[in-house]
């Protein structure tokens, strides 16, 4: 019999198998999945045993964009673009090391104030059907309160919720304001002018462990980068972002100041 026939029937049993689950258990938190290498700017960051442990944005062939508390180091690390489910190889994947991860200089990881950071690849990344570059936005550019946005993520569909998902889910978050989102009923303070908040005032959609690092697309660019939180959609409790908006600079000079040191040396 045709291998590529029993390939094709293979394949569509596993996405019904797929769907299926997501219709019982939800992923990331209250989420869905998107169709398959719809989001192509998205990087799953794993160890070299291949543990997906957070995401990221791909902002230039050369470089990735994402949290400063994924900074596991340079060794232990491989970024893999094009991808959709983590547990089957699809074909569309690209991998890469890092060459260098750049966190940033003011990250505090006690505040998590300024929780960013970009990874130089080794092997720049092909752009093409299933992988593209993410806009960000202008410095010191906002987003209003109530603006839906989209968080995704292979991280946990629940805190405690055991097992990584194994393919990409994304969920539509409106922006919260920081006066709430510091109020004593919610984060009492403790959100910086770097950070921004989206989630539901019921809870029940959220990022989780493991989307860290990975991308809140506001009006088609990369507004927040998957920080921290109080759980995972709990009630009274956005998730929080890293504001990319206040760092686009830093991006820009980082990528640039990269490129006259090679030409220096
Ligand atoms: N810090 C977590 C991680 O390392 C992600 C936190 C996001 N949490 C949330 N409730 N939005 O993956």
């Amino acid at each position: 019999m045709n291998l590529l026939v029993v390939c094709r029937c293979y394949v569509l049993l596993e996405l019904l198998a797929v769907n299926c689950q997501n219709l019982i258990q939800g992923r990331i938190v209250g989420g869905y999945a998107p169709a398959p290498n719809s989001i192509k700017y998205i990087v799953s960051l794993q160890t070299t045993k291949g543990q997906h442990f957070c995401g990221g944005s791909l902002v230039h062939k050369y470089w990735v964009l994402t949290a400063a508390h994924c900074n596991i180091g340079t060794e232990q690390m491989m970024i893999v673009a094009g991808d959709y489910s983590l547990s089957t190889f699809e074909g569309t994947e690209q991998y890469s090391k890092p060459h260098r991860l750049i966190p940033h200089p003011l990250y505090n990881k006690t505040t998590n104030n300024a929780d960013i950071m970009l990874i130089k690849l080794r092997v720049p990344m092909v752009i093409g059907s299933y992988v593209s570059l993410a806009p960000l936005p202008r410095q010191g550019t906002g987003v209003m309160a109530g603006r839906v946005c989209r968080v995704s993520g292979w991280g946990y569909t629940s805190l405690g919720g055991g097992q990584i998902p194994s393919t990409l889910l994304t969920v539509k978050l409106p922006i919260v304001s920081s006066a709430r989102c510091n109020s004593s009923e919610s984060f009492n303070g403790n959100i910086t002018s770097n950070m921004i908040c989206a989630g539901y005032n019921a809870g029940g959609k959220d990022a989780c462990k493991g989307d860290s690092g990975g991308p809140l697309v506001c009006e088609g660019r990369v507004y927040g980068v998957v920080s921290w939180g109080n759980g995972c959609g709990d009630a009274k409790f956005p998730g929080v972002y890293t504001a990319v908006s206040k760092f686009r600079r830093w991006v820009d000079r980082t990528i640039y100041s990269s490129y006259i040191r090679c030409l220096k040396y």
